[in-house]
Protein backbone atom coordinates (compact mmCIF):
# COMPACT_ATOMS: atom_id res chain seq x y z
CA UNK A 1 0.00 0.00 0.00
CA UNK A 2 1.43 3.67 -0.61
CA UNK A 3 1.37 6.31 1.24
CA UNK A 4 0.14 9.42 -0.29
CA UNK A 5 2.71 11.83 1.91
CA UNK A 6 5.69 10.85 4.05
CA UNK A 7 8.43 12.16 6.59
CA UNK A 8 11.00 10.47 8.49
CA UNK A 9 9.00 8.17 11.19
CA UNK A 10 5.18 9.35 9.79
CA UNK A 11 3.59 7.80 6.66
CA UNK A 12 -0.05 9.07 5.78
CA UNK A 13 -1.98 7.30 3.54
CA UNK A 14 -6.00 7.20 2.44
CA UNK A 15 -7.66 4.12 3.68
CA UNK A 16 -11.16 4.97 2.10
CA UNK A 17 -13.44 2.86 3.49
CA UNK A 18 -11.65 -0.57 2.93
CA UNK A 19 -9.78 -0.54 6.23
CA UNK A 20 -8.61 -4.52 5.32
CA UNK A 21 -5.80 -2.56 3.48
CA UNK A 22 -3.90 -1.25 6.41
CA UNK A 23 -3.21 -4.97 7.63
CA UNK A 24 -0.39 -5.02 5.31
CA UNK A 25 1.00 -1.71 7.04
CA UNK A 26 1.02 -4.08 10.59
CA UNK A 27 4.97 -4.36 9.77
CA UNK A 28 5.83 -1.17 9.12
CA UNK A 29 3.65 0.06 12.66
CA UNK A 30 5.00 -2.28 14.89
CA UNK A 31 9.20 -1.18 13.58
CA UNK A 32 7.90 2.00 15.22
CA UNK A 33 6.50 4.52 12.43
CA UNK A 34 3.59 6.55 13.06
CA UNK A 35 0.56 6.08 10.59
CA UNK A 36 -1.87 8.84 9.51
CA UNK A 37 -4.98 7.93 7.76
CA UNK A 38 -6.61 10.39 6.63
CA UNK A 39 -10.16 11.21 6.03
CA UNK A 40 -11.85 8.05 7.81
CA UNK A 41 -14.51 10.02 8.53
CA UNK A 42 -16.58 13.00 8.03
CA UNK A 43 -15.88 16.49 9.51
CA UNK A 44 -19.41 16.78 9.92
CA UNK A 45 -19.65 13.79 11.82
CA UNK A 46 -16.96 14.50 13.92
CA UNK A 47 -18.99 17.84 14.40
CA UNK A 48 -22.08 16.12 15.32
CA UNK A 49 -20.51 13.42 17.93
CA UNK A 50 -18.77 16.43 19.68
CA UNK A 51 -21.68 18.18 20.03
CA UNK A 52 -23.68 15.17 21.40
CA UNK A 53 -21.26 13.98 23.97
CA UNK A 54 -21.31 17.78 25.01
CA UNK A 55 -25.06 17.83 25.47
CA UNK A 56 -25.02 14.46 26.91
CA UNK A 57 -22.04 15.94 29.46
CA UNK A 58 -24.58 19.33 30.72
CA UNK A 59 -27.27 16.50 31.79
CA UNK A 60 -24.77 14.15 33.78
CA UNK A 61 -23.16 15.30 37.05
CA UNK A 62 -19.07 15.88 36.66
CA UNK A 63 -17.46 13.08 38.36
CA UNK A 64 -15.71 14.10 41.41
CA UNK A 65 -12.56 13.11 42.33
CA UNK A 66 -12.67 10.95 45.12
CA UNK A 67 -14.03 8.41 42.73
CA UNK A 68 -12.44 5.99 40.57
CA UNK A 69 -12.87 7.09 37.38
CA UNK A 70 -11.54 4.02 36.00
CA UNK A 71 -13.92 1.46 37.54
CA UNK A 72 -15.29 -0.48 34.94
CA UNK A 73 -18.62 -0.33 32.80
CA UNK A 74 -18.74 3.20 34.13
CA UNK A 75 -19.67 6.53 31.87
CA UNK A 76 -18.13 9.82 33.02
CA UNK A 77 -17.02 13.48 32.37
CA UNK A 78 -14.86 15.07 34.86
CA UNK A 79 -12.94 18.55 34.25
CA UNK A 80 -9.14 18.30 34.48
CA UNK A 81 -7.64 21.82 35.03
CA UNK A 82 -5.23 21.18 37.99
CA UNK A 83 -1.97 19.59 36.39
CA UNK A 84 -0.06 19.56 39.57
CA UNK A 85 -2.71 17.03 41.11
CA UNK A 86 -2.09 14.08 38.54
CA UNK A 87 1.25 11.93 38.46
CA UNK A 88 0.87 12.38 34.74
CA UNK A 89 0.21 16.30 34.77
CA UNK A 90 -2.40 17.05 31.69
CA UNK A 91 -5.29 19.85 31.60
CA UNK A 92 -8.37 18.27 29.64
CA UNK A 93 -12.36 18.11 29.71
CA UNK A 94 -12.27 14.31 29.11
CA UNK A 95 -15.36 12.33 28.64
CA UNK A 96 -14.93 8.42 29.19
CA UNK A 97 -18.10 5.64 28.02
CA UNK A 98 -17.26 2.28 29.38
CA UNK A 99 -21.34 1.41 29.26
CA UNK A 100 -21.79 2.29 25.81
CA UNK A 101 -25.60 0.47 26.20
CA UNK A 102 -26.78 2.83 28.98
CA UNK A 103 -26.09 6.12 27.16
CA UNK A 104 -28.71 7.83 25.21
CA UNK A 105 -29.70 6.35 21.83
CA UNK A 106 -28.81 9.48 19.17
CA UNK A 107 -24.95 9.55 21.11
CA UNK A 108 -24.97 6.04 21.27
CA UNK A 109 -25.50 5.80 17.39
CA UNK A 110 -23.06 8.34 16.46
CA UNK A 111 -20.26 7.46 19.11
CA UNK A 112 -20.88 3.45 17.60
CA UNK A 113 -20.21 5.26 14.28
CA UNK A 114 -16.47 5.61 14.88
CA UNK A 115 -16.03 3.02 17.52
CA UNK A 116 -16.71 0.10 15.51
CA UNK A 117 -14.49 0.74 12.57
CA UNK A 118 -11.52 1.75 15.00
CA UNK A 119 -12.18 -1.25 17.00
CA UNK A 120 -11.98 -2.96 13.99
CA UNK A 121 -9.00 -0.93 12.77
CA UNK A 122 -7.25 -1.77 15.91
CA UNK A 123 -7.33 -5.44 15.97
CA UNK A 124 -6.29 -5.66 12.66
CA UNK A 125 -3.44 -3.75 13.17
CA UNK A 126 -2.70 -4.95 16.37
CA UNK A 127 -3.32 -8.93 15.81
CA UNK A 128 -5.92 -8.57 18.71
CA UNK A 129 -9.45 -9.44 19.42
CA UNK A 130 -11.01 -6.53 21.39
CA UNK A 131 -15.35 -6.39 21.28
CA UNK A 132 -16.56 -3.63 22.65
CA UNK A 133 -18.25 -5.14 25.29
CA UNK A 134 -15.52 -6.31 27.16
CA UNK A 135 -15.56 -4.68 30.28
CA UNK A 136 -12.18 -3.95 30.62
CA UNK A 137 -12.90 -1.91 27.69
CA UNK A 138 -13.14 1.89 27.04
CA UNK A 139 -14.11 5.13 24.64
CA UNK A 140 -12.59 8.00 26.02
CA UNK A 141 -13.25 11.68 24.04
CA UNK A 142 -10.52 14.01 25.83
CA UNK A 143 -11.06 17.86 25.27
CA UNK A 144 -7.93 20.06 24.81
CA UNK A 145 -9.14 23.11 25.67
CA UNK A 146 -8.03 26.65 24.49
CA UNK A 147 -6.03 28.49 26.69
CA UNK A 148 -3.78 25.43 27.51
CA UNK A 149 -5.27 21.80 27.30
CA UNK A 150 -1.85 19.54 27.22
CA UNK A 151 -0.79 16.14 28.27
CA UNK A 152 3.27 15.53 29.47
CA UNK A 153 4.80 12.97 27.97
CA UNK A 154 4.49 9.22 28.60
CA UNK A 155 4.83 5.96 27.54
CA UNK A 156 2.07 2.47 27.81
CA UNK A 157 3.21 -0.76 28.52
CA UNK A 158 3.28 -2.44 24.85
CA UNK A 159 1.56 -5.53 25.89
CA UNK A 160 -1.70 -6.46 25.44
CA UNK A 161 -2.89 -3.57 23.59
CA UNK A 162 0.25 -3.15 21.04
CA UNK A 163 -1.44 -0.05 19.34
CA UNK A 164 -2.86 2.90 20.13
CA UNK A 165 -5.38 5.01 17.78
CA UNK A 166 -6.14 8.89 17.82
CA UNK A 167 -9.02 9.94 16.00
CA UNK A 168 -9.33 13.29 15.67
CA UNK A 169 -12.52 15.26 15.87
CA UNK A 170 -11.95 18.97 15.81
CA UNK A 171 -10.09 20.99 12.84
CA UNK A 172 -7.12 23.30 13.17
CA UNK A 173 -7.49 26.96 12.31
CA UNK A 174 -11.44 26.66 13.08
CA UNK A 175 -11.22 25.07 16.72
CA UNK A 176 -8.19 25.53 17.88
CA UNK A 177 -4.80 27.38 16.29
CA UNK A 178 -2.38 25.51 17.70
CA UNK A 179 -1.31 22.27 19.58
CA UNK A 180 -1.16 18.38 18.59
CA UNK A 181 0.45 14.94 19.62
CA UNK A 182 4.26 14.16 19.08
CA UNK A 183 5.66 10.87 18.81
CA UNK A 184 9.63 9.70 19.84
CA UNK A 185 10.00 7.45 17.28
CA UNK A 186 13.15 5.32 16.21
CA UNK A 187 13.62 7.93 13.23
CA UNK A 188 13.30 10.95 15.26
CA UNK A 189 10.45 13.57 16.83
CA UNK A 190 7.15 13.31 15.18
CA UNK A 191 4.90 16.21 15.46
CA UNK A 192 1.58 15.10 13.79
CA UNK A 193 -0.18 18.85 14.51
CA UNK A 194 -0.43 19.90 10.98
CA UNK A 195 -1.36 16.24 9.80
CA UNK A 196 -4.04 15.78 11.83
CA UNK A 197 -7.71 17.06 11.44
CA UNK A 198 -11.26 15.95 11.85
CA UNK A 199 -11.96 12.26 11.09
CA UNK A 200 -8.05 11.30 10.99
CA UNK A 201 -6.73 8.74 12.54
CA UNK A 202 -3.26 8.13 14.09
CA UNK A 203 -2.15 4.74 14.58
CA UNK A 204 1.27 4.32 17.00
CA UNK A 205 2.86 1.46 18.76
CA UNK A 206 1.49 1.48 22.01
CA UNK A 207 5.11 1.93 23.98
CA UNK A 208 6.36 5.21 21.93
CA UNK A 209 6.74 8.42 23.95
CA UNK A 210 4.09 11.04 22.83
CA UNK A 211 2.70 14.24 24.90
CA UNK A 212 -0.19 16.24 23.90
CA UNK A 213 1.34 19.98 23.28
CA UNK A 214 -0.46 22.88 24.92
CA UNK A 215 -3.64 24.02 22.47
CA UNK A 216 -4.06 27.94 22.39
CA UNK A 217 -1.81 28.61 25.13
CA UNK A 218 -2.46 32.60 24.76
CA UNK A 219 -6.46 32.37 24.50
CA UNK A 220 -8.41 32.16 28.46
CA UNK A 221 -10.06 29.06 29.40
CA UNK A 222 -13.68 28.42 29.01
CA UNK A 223 -14.88 25.08 30.08
CA UNK A 224 -18.13 25.26 28.60
CA UNK A 225 -17.00 26.04 25.43
CA UNK A 226 -16.95 23.42 22.56
CA UNK A 227 -14.05 24.56 21.11
CA UNK A 228 -10.51 23.41 21.48
CA UNK A 229 -8.61 19.95 20.23
CA UNK A 230 -10.66 17.35 20.80
CA UNK A 231 -9.70 13.16 20.29
CA UNK A 232 -11.22 10.17 20.76
CA UNK A 233 -9.10 7.04 21.52
CA UNK A 234 -9.87 3.55 22.81
CA UNK A 235 -8.53 2.03 25.92
CA UNK A 236 -8.29 -0.83 27.59
CA UNK A 237 -8.76 0.07 31.64
CA UNK A 238 -5.28 -1.64 33.14
CA UNK A 239 -3.32 -0.85 30.01
CA UNK A 240 -4.79 2.52 31.01
CA UNK A 241 -3.59 2.81 34.96
CA UNK A 242 -0.34 1.57 34.17
CA UNK A 243 0.92 4.18 31.59
CA UNK A 244 4.16 6.09 32.96
CA UNK A 245 4.99 9.10 33.11
CA UNK A 246 8.62 10.67 31.42
CA UNK A 247 9.54 13.89 32.49
FE1 LIG B 1 -1.11 7.98 25.67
Amino acid sequence: MKSIQSEPGLKIYKLNSDLKRAQSLQHELLSGTVLLFKRVFQTQDARILRNLVMDWSREQPTLTFDKNANSQNLNFHRIDGSPEKSNLPHVFHQYGFGDIDAINNNLKLKLMEFVTPMLELQNLLAGTAYQIDDPNFRVKLLQYVCGGGFLAQHTHPLEPQRVGLICALSERGKDYDSGGTTFDTPSGKVDTGAFHSAGDIIAFRYDLPHEVLPTDPESAVDWTSTKGRWNLVLELLDTHTRSNYRP
